[in-house]
């Protein structure tokens, strides 16, 4: 049977502007839940060692640590300017900007994480554009993401297929409303 979450999530009403202030999203379970999906998408993924990496949505820097200690170098984009003031404090690499418009030259990147991002995405099309654009011939990326729906996971897995990734959705405890993770994992041929 296919699912559909039930509870409203905060991209359905919200921008991310308005959700998250580095000064309240740094918690001790933020940090654990943002290292572990990272530590599962590197895993998924399979980077080779010294990548250079996009972290999408970077926030505060959580994820680009976990890339970071895993031997990459990071680079991070995100939206909302105080997210990424905190990320700079810790000494990262990471610059404002929207996933849709990405400041780089193309074949910048080996890889691209993404981690509780991309279900805030206005236009995938144009994310899955900007990806295949940054990324390097036969780079990967990997998004974990909170969709709507199972239905909805398969189209945005669609879009990333359209613009020349193949792959596919990677779905941990899928039949566990609350535990249930999904992950894009897909490269580029
Ligand atoms: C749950 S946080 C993920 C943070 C990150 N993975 C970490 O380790 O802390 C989601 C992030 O996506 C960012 N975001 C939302 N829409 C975006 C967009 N269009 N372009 C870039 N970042 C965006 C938000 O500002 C927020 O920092």
């Amino acid at each position: 049977m296919s699912w559909q979450v039930k509870h409203e999530r905060p991209e359905d009403n919200s921008e991310p502007g308005e959700y998250f202030h580095a000064s309240s999203y740094e918690t001790s379970g933020m940090r654990r839940t943002q290292e572990q999906l990272t530590q599962r998408a590197l895993e998924l993924l399979a980077i080779p060692p010294k990548s250079r990496v996009l972290d999408v949505g970077c926030g505060t820097g959580f994820s680009m640590k976990v890339i970071e200690n895993q031997g990459h170098t990071a680079v991070g984009i995100d939206i909302v300017e105080s997210m990424i003031e905190k990320a700079r404090e810790r000494g990262l690499n990471a610059v404002v900007a929207d996933m849709a418009d990405l400041p780089f030259e193309k074949d910048s990147f080996d890889a691209i994480v993404s981690i509780s991002v991309i279900q805030w995405a206005k236009d995938l099309k144009a994310v899955a554009k900007e990806f295949k654009r940054v990324l390097k011939p036969k780079g990967g990326m990997v998004a974990q993401f909170y969709p709507f729906s199972e239905d909805e996971a398969k189209s945005m897995a669609k879009i990333f297929a359209s613009q020349g990734f193949q792959g596919g959705l990677a779905i941990d405890q899928p039949e566990h409303a609350k535990k249930r993770k999904v992950f894009l994992v897909m490269k580029l041929v």
